[in-house]
């Protein structure tokens, strides 16, 4: 589906109320209070749609001071985590971009959410991960207090030593099975070579114990899989320092079409993808290419303020104007 029409109009809004309801949070706020409409009390998005040939029904509502409520096909939620799980939708916005030019923890944070979509039996780990790192570093700020002495560090290391290792596994794996993907769609997208580097720093138990004076120094946990980066290359050219903007934009794009490919295949239906703003960066030859790359088994919901930047069907386009939406 295509949606167009002049800037302001409610094309981004559109694509984040379906986010809101099928991942359970927007993709450009964590502030929840900001998705509420000025002057009203609440927010409510109801989402109808059919996955793997069943019907389902998904509403959420937010209510700010109270928090954000999700019902799927009538019964309540517990957790934003089974919205996800059922109803998996990748995004791209122009400001994804820093996934490509921002900070290490900022690719992190996107190769671990793709994990977790991936590797649905492992989606908890990055966050087990953190939380161990979290209290290991709480137990050596105790130590360096004298608040106690550095045995008791021994479980946290051993914590530390075990997830991290089991991390550094999962994302290897998440990398492996992304990095084709992702080589293809670069390549169909004039973006030769794509190429992902992941080496993790395990975290082994000698290791820790053998910087343990420095971890005590500084506070923190000095060796690990939150201190590693990804790669994201062409050929041998690092796109975070020397991509231009046009390269880094088909990068990110052809790591969202990459991972909708894996899903779909691992799934048996691809995920719901969120496209923003992405065409009006695009020549026509990457604009054609792009249909041509996207899952056969899923949707695409896509803005741009040009209707004529796609040939779609009449059915496939939607107008917005004011914050109305009709099918064109
Ligand atoms: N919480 C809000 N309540 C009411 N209007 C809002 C709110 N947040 C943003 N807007 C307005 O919604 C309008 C549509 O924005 P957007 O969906 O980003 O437009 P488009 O993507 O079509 O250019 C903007 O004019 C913006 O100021
Ligand atoms: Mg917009």
């Amino acid at each position: 589906m295509l949606a167009v029409g002049p800037n302001g109009a409610g094309k981004t809004n559109l694509l984040e109320a379906v986010h809101l309801a099928t991942q359970g949070f927007s993709p450009r706020t964590r502030a929840d209070a900001e998705l509420v409409r000025f002057g009203t009390a609440g927010a409510r998005v109801a989402v109808q749609g059919t996955r793997h040939g069943t019907p389902f029904e998904v509403e959420l509502t937010i209510r700010p001071g109270e928090g954000k409520r999700a019902k799927l096909n009538g019964a309540a939620l517990r957790t934003a985590e089974q919205l996800r799980a059922e109803l998996p939708a990748l995004v791209f916005t122009p400001d994804r971009l820093v996934v490509v030019k921002g900070s290490p923890a900022a690719r992190r944070a996107y190769f671990d959410r793709a994990l977790a979509r991936l590797l649905p039996s492992r989606s908890s780990l990055p966050v087990e991960y953190a939380a161990a790192v979290g209290q290991r570093n709480a137990a050596l700020r105790r130590v360096a207090a004298r608040l106690s002495d550095s045995e008791a560090l021994a479980p946290w290391t051993a914590q530390v030593a075990e997830l991290g290792a089991a991390l550094v596994t999962a994302r290897e794996e998440a990398i492996a099975i992304l990095a084709p993907a992702f080589a293809v769609k670069a390549a169909a997208l004039g973006l030769p070579e794509g190429r992902l580097d992941y080496t993790g720093k395990v975290p082994t138990v000698e290791a820790l114990e053998a910087r343990l004076q420095r971890d005590i120094d500084r506070g923190i946990t000095g060796l690990g899989p939150h201190l590693d980066d990804v790669g994201i290359r062409s050929g041998d050219r690092d796109l975070r320092s020397y991509g231009s903007q046009g390269e880094q934009r088909l990068a990110v794009l052809s790591l969202v079409l990459a991972e909708a490919d894996c899903l779909a295949e691992r799934r048996g239906g691809g995920p719901l993808l969120l496209l923003d703003d992405v065409l009006s960066e695009l020549d026509r030859t990457r604009r054609e290419a792009l249909v041509q790359l996207l899952p056969a088994n899923g949707q695409t919901l896509m803005t741009s303020t040009a209707a004529d930047a796609l040939a779609v069907e009449p059915g496939q386009l939607l107008v917005v104007s004011h914050g109305r939406v009709r099918v064109g």
